[in-house]
C-alpha cells in the first residue's frame, strides 16, 4: 500500500489553554478546555508543574475521558498548567498522539494547534541525533527541539521558543512549560489563533477568549510570528527575533453566561433561541435616526465603495450559504455583480480580482484557514477586503482592510445557527450601504428595507413560538434514508443550509437543490415516501416564483415524494399540494431566509436527538477548521 511504513502526518487543529497565577491551574485549564471542545474533541491532555516536576495526563476521546483519568489518577496542586483538546485530520486519535508532548529529557511539555510543514526533515534530524520519538505527531518534534534549544538560550524558555520557531515552517500555535521555570508559560503564534487573557495576579492563554472569560474580560491580540512569555505578574511579547512588541488590548463584551447553556439542554437549542437577539444586536447602532446606514466602525472608504465594479464573497459551509443569500439582495440593490465562491476553491482557479473588487470574507470564527488563505490571495491581487465576522480579534478581520462584526455572541454548538442569520444581516447592511453610497436606491427604498430588517427579530421570535409541529415531524421522519430540500431564489441557499444541518447533525443523506434543477437529474432520486422539504416563496411577492415551486412540488409528488412545505401564514393554497405544512411568518422575499431556516435548524436538531446523536459535537466535525 502506498505510504505504508511511513509515519502518518497528524495535523491537529485543536483548542489550547494556558494558565499561570495563584489558583489551581488544573481546574482552570480543564474548564477552559470544556469551552474549547468545539475546536476538536478527538483527545485531550493537560500538563502541570508541581515541585519542579512536570506531570502530564492525556487521553484519547472526549474531554470526559481525560476527566475520568484525572479522577482515578489525580494530579498534584499546581498554579501553572497547560491543556489541549485535539481534532486530527490524519491518523487515529490515540493516547500517545494526544498532547501535551514531552521532550525526551522530561523537561518541557508542548501543546500545538496547526501544522509543522517541515516536520519530517526535523524528525529525521532528531532521529539521526539519537532522539526516540514516541508519537506520530509533528508536535513532538517541537518538544525535542525546544528542549535542545534551552541550554543554548541560557535556560530562557522564551528565547528557546523563538529559536525553535525560526526553524519551523507552517502554521502553529505552540504553548510550552518547563519544569525548571515553574512560574512561566511561553507561547508562539504563526497563522493560528492565540489570545492572552490579562488578569490580576494571573494570566491566561487560549485559542479563544471563551476559555478564560470566567476569569477576565481583558485580553490582548497577538500578531503574526510573536512569542509571549507569561508569568502571574507579567506578559512580555516579542517577535521571533526577540524584539519586544506592543500587543493590542481589547475587551470581551460578552459574559460568562453567554458561553454557558443558560438553562438549555444543548448549546444548539440555546443558540437557536438566541437568534432574535443576535439579529437585533447585529442591527443595533448601524442605522441612524434618519434611517441611513452608518458603518463608520468598519472603516469602509466611501471612495473605494464607489470605485469597485464587483463584489466577491469568500466563505465556507454555512457562511458561504449566507453569502449566497446576500448575493440576491446585493445584486438587486446595487446592480453590482456578486460572485460567491467557496473559499477552498477560490485561489486555485486564478480568480479575476483586483483593486476594483470588494472581497467580503464571511466567517463566524474568523479563523477558518480556507477563508484566510482566500483572503490573502485576494489581498495579494490588490482587492479591497472586508470581513464579516463574529469573533473580535480573530485573524480574518485583523487581516482585512475593514470589518463588520456580527453580534451573535459566542456560538459553541458545532452546527452554525445564529451566526447564519447575523451573517445575512451584516451582508445585507453592506449591500444597503453600497446602494446608499453609490446612489442605486432611493432613500425611501432603503428606509423600507431597514424597516423590514428591524421587524425580523420579532418575526424570528414568532417561528420559535411554535416549534412542536416541526419537531414532531422530525421524529416521524427520523427513519428516512434521505431527505431532499428544494428552494428557489433566496430559498435555494436555505435549502442547501437545511440539508447541511441535517448531514452535520443526523448523519443522514440530505441534499439541497434549486427546485428548477431537479428535473435535470436529481428527480431520479425521488421514490415512494422520500421526504422533500420545500421552501415555498411568498405568493405575494414575485408570484411567478410561487407558481413555479408549486409545479416543482407536483413533479415530486407525482413520483411518490412526501412533501413538507415551509410556507408563509396565509398561503392557504399550498396545503393542497403538501403532505405537511410548516408555517413561517409572512415577510418580504429577501427576508424570508431569516425565518425559513429556523424550522430547518430545529428539524435537524430534533432528528439528531431522535437518533441519539451528540448534537453539540457531531462526529468528525469541528467548529473552527484551521487547516486547509
Ligand atoms: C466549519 C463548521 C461550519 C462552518 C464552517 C465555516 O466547517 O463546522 O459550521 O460553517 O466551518 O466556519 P466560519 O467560522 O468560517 O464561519
Amino acid at each position: 500500500m502506498a505510504g505504508e511504513g511511513r509515519p502518518r502526518t497528524l495535523f491537529p487543529m485543536c483548542g489550547i489553554v494556558g494558565y499561570v497565577g495563584q489558583k489551581q491551574a488544573l481546574e482552570i485549564v480543564v474548564a477552559g478546555l470544556r469551552r474549547l471542545e468545539y475546536r476538536g474533541y478527538d483527545s485531550a491532555g493537560v500538563a502541570v508543574i508541581s515541585d519542579g516536576e512536570l506531570i502530564v495526563r492525556k487521553k484519547a476521546g472526549k474531554l470526559a475521558n481525560l476527566e475520568t483519568l484525572l479522577g482515578s489518577d489525580p494530579m498534584p496542586d499546581s498554579t501553572t498548567g497547560i491543556g489541549h483538546t485535539r481534532w486530527a485530520t490524519h491518523g487515529g486519535p490515540t493516547d500517545s498522539n494526544a498532547h501535551p508532548h514531552v521532550s525526551e529529557n522530561g523537561q518541557v511539555a508542548v501543546i500545538h494547534n496547526g501544522i509543522i510543514e517541515n516536520f519530517s526533515e526535523l524528525r529525521d534530524e532528531l532521529t539521526s541525533a539519537g532522539v526516540t520519538l514516541t508519537s506520530e505527531t509533528d508536535t513532538e518534534v517541537v518538544a525535542h527541539l525546544l528542549a535542545a534549544a534551552l541550554p543554548e538560550s541560557d535556560g530562557d524558555l522564551a528565547e528557546a521558543m523563538r529559536r525553535t520557531c525560526r526553524r519551523l515552517e507552517g502554521a502553529f500555535t505552540l504553548v510550552a512549560v518547563d519544569r525548571r521555570n515553574p512560574d512561566l508559560v511561553v507561547a508562539a503564534r504563526r497563522n493560528s489563533p492565540l489570545v492572552v487573557g490579562v488578569g490580576v495576579g494571573e494570566n491566561f492563554l487560549a485559542s479563544d477568549v471563551a476559555a478564560f472569560v470566567d476569569h477576565t474580560r481583558d485580553a490582548l491580540e497577538l500578531g503574526q510570528d510573536q512569542v509571549v512569555a507569561m508569568t502571574a505578574a507579567s506578559v512580555v511579547i516579542t517577535d521571533f527575533a526577540g524584539e519586544v512588541v506592543e500587543a493590542t488590548p481589547f475587551h470581551v463584551d460578552w459574559d460568562t453566561a453567554a458561553a454557558e447553556k443558560g438553562g438549555y439542554d444543548l448549546f444548539m437549542l440555546k443558540e437557536i433561541a438566541e437568534q432574535p437577539k443576535a439579529v437585533a444586536d447585529s442591527l443595533r447602532g448601524r442605522i441612524s435616526k434618519d434611517h441611513r446606514i452608518q458603518l463608520d466602525e468598519t472603516h469602509l472608504d466611501e471612495g473605494i465603495l464607489r470605485s469597485i465594479n464587483k463584489v466577491v464573497v469568500i466563505a465556507c459551509g454555512t457562511a458561504a450559504y449566507a453569502g449566497m443569500v446576500a448575493k440576491y439582495a446585493i445584486e438587486h440593490w446595487t446592480r453590482l455583480p456578486v460572485e460567491v465562491e467557496l473559499a477552498s476553491e477560490f485561489r486555485y482557479r486564478d480568480p479575476i480580482v483586483g483593486p476594483d473588487s470588494l472581497v467580503i470574507a464571511i466567517s463566524q470564527s474568523g479563523e477558518t484557514m480556507d477563508t484566510l488563505m482566500a483572503l490573502r490571495h485576494a489581498k495579494s491581487q490588490g482587492a479591497r477586503t472586508l470581513a464579516i465576522c463574529n469573533t473580535v480579534g480573530s485573524t480574518i478581520p485583523r487581516e482585512s482592510d475593514a470589518v463588520l462584526y456580527t453580534y451573535a455572541g459566542p456560538e459553541i454548538a458545532v452546527a452554525s445557527t445564529k451566526a447564519f442569520l447575523t451573517q445575512i444581516i451584516a451582508a445585507y447592511l453592506v449591500g444597503l450601504y453600497l446602494a446608499q453610497v453609490r446612489g442605486t436606491m432611493f432613500e425611501d427604498e432603503i428606509r423600507a428595507v431597514l424597516q423590514d430588517l428591524n421587524d425580523m427579530p420579532s418575526k424570528v421570535d414568532l417561528v420559535l413560538d411554535t416549534t412542536e409541529p416541526v419537531r414532531e415531524l422530525a421524529r416521524e421522519l427520523s427513519g428516512s434514508a434521505s431527505v431532499l430540500f428544494l428552494g428557489r431564489h433566496v430559498g435555494y441557499p436555505v435549502a442547501l443550509e437545511g440539508a447541511l444541518k441535517l448531514k452535520e447533525l443526523a448523519y443522514m443523506h440530505a441534499e439541497g437543490f434549486a427546485a428548477g434543477e431537479l428535473k435535470h437529474g436529481p428527480i431520479a432520486l425521488i421514490e415512494e415516501g422520500v421526504p422533500v422539504v420545500v421552501i415555498v416563496p411568498s405568493p405575494r411577492g414575485r408570484a411567478v416564483l410561487h407558481d413555479k415551486i408549486v409545479s416543482n412540488i407536483q413533479e415530486v409528488r407525482a413520483r411518490g415524494a412526501l412533501v413538507v412545505a415551509i410556507a408563509e401564514e396565509g398561503d392557504e393554497m399550498i396545503a393542497n399540494y403538501a403532505d405537511h405544512v410548516i408555517r413561517i411568518p409572512a415577510v418580504p422575499t429577501l427576508m424570508q431566509p431569516l425565518v425559513a431556516i429556523v424550522p430547518l435548524q430545529i428539524f435537524a436538531c430534533e432528528m439528531a436527538l431522535a437518533k441519539g446523536h451528540d448534537v453539540d459535537q457531531p462526529r468528525n466535525l469541528a467548529k473552527s477548521v484551521t487547516v486547509e
